[in-house]
């Protein structure tokens, strides 16, 4: 990994919790590389933590835009970035990298995005109106207040910003304004995976195929992949239930396994429905609706995405 050293030109707060972040040569002198809409780096922040950023704007600009979710459970990483960037500090970055590039051709583009995953679509977007690409943005976010990038997208045609909608809104959004296949098409979502997964299902109902889909894995700074059955003890303080949660599955359906119904509505960490109260163990936040502040506080966690960073999370149900 080859790394530069950029300066933070500005810094703006994008939305409720995102912070967007300027990154320029010093001196004002060149970017020693380019990159393709879809591209993250990795970013040195001063706590001694390397996380990966989406880059949000094209090349041609010469200088990085980042945005930035505090991540409140990161323990560090975007926590670190929220309180202490300040314009003229300096930031080493990586060599940007793309595992999320757009197909080329002149088909036409569909994006869609949820919270912070707009991060790079927003770059898709732009590089399609750039190369004069038929493009659809779908942009759902948890209220107005969490829509990043607002006053750019706002009364664009083209992008409809979608705020504040359960699951069967977002499918019945999504029956509605997601088109049947037709030759050529693509779509790339981003977002929470209970999003994503919906938005999958959704389109290959409408005929899809694979080949045409693309999928960001976004997932938090910091956070841990799925548990190995046997990592961790969940246990249901008022029902008197205890239950093994297993591989790939959520504290909503391991609940659901020995009789405790957590009640759902989005399945994505957008609603707030399924709200709990925390009792012991340490959560690990992937939802989309805590604020920083809340998330921080380890009091409540959002059972249908989020997890636990140790081996026994008690819950209030
Ligand atoms: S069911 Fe909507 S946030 Fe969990």
């Amino acid at each position: 990994m080859s790394w530069v050293e950029l300066q933070v030109r500005g810094l703006r707060e994008e939305a409720r919790d995102i912070l967007g972040v300027e990154l320029c040569p010093l001196e004002r002198g060149a970017l020693p590389f380019a990159w393709q809409a879809g591209a993250h780096v990795d970013v040195r922040t001063g706590d001694g933590l390397v996380r990966q950023y989406s880059l949000t704007n094209l090349a041609d600009e010469g200088c990085l835009r980042l945005a930035i979710k505090r991540e409140a459970a990161s323990r560090g990483g975007s926590q670190w970035l929220h309180r202490h960037l300040r314009v003229g500090a300096l930031l080493q970055v990586g060599v940007p990298r793309n595992l999320f590039a757009l197909q080329p051709g002149s088909d036409e583009v569909w994006l869609l995005a949820a919270g912070i995953g707009i991060t790079p679509l927003l770059a898709m977007y732009r590089q399609c109106r750039l190369e004069r690409r038929s493009v659809r943005l779908l942009y759902f976010a948890r209220s107005p207040a969490h829509v990043a990038f607002a006053e750019r997208l706002a009364g664009d045609p083209a992008v409809s910003l979608v705020t504040g909608l359960d699951s069967a809104a977002i499918d019945a959004y999504l029956q509605q304004h997601l088109p049947v296949w037709q030759g050529g098409r693509q779509l790339y979502t981003c977002g929470p995976q209970g999003f994503m997964q919906r938005v999958m299902q959704r389109a290959i109902a409408r005929g899809w195929p694979d080949a045409a889909l693309h999928r960001e894995h976004f997932q938090a700074p910091g956070q841990t992949s799925v548990r190995q059955p046997g990592e961790l003890r969940l246990v249901l303080a008022r029902s008197g239930r205890e239950v093994e949660v297993m591989a790939g599955e959520s504290l909503v359906q391991a609940a659901a396994r020995v009789g405790v119904n957590i009640p759902t509505s989005c399945g994505m960490g957008m609603c707030g429905a399924c709200q709990t109260r925390v009792l012991a163990g340490e959560p690990e936040h992937r939802d989309q609706y805590l604020s920083a502040a809340e998330q921080a506080s380890g009091e409540w966690l959002m059972p249908c995405v989020s997890g636990c960073r140790g081996a026994r999370l008690e819950l209030d149900c």
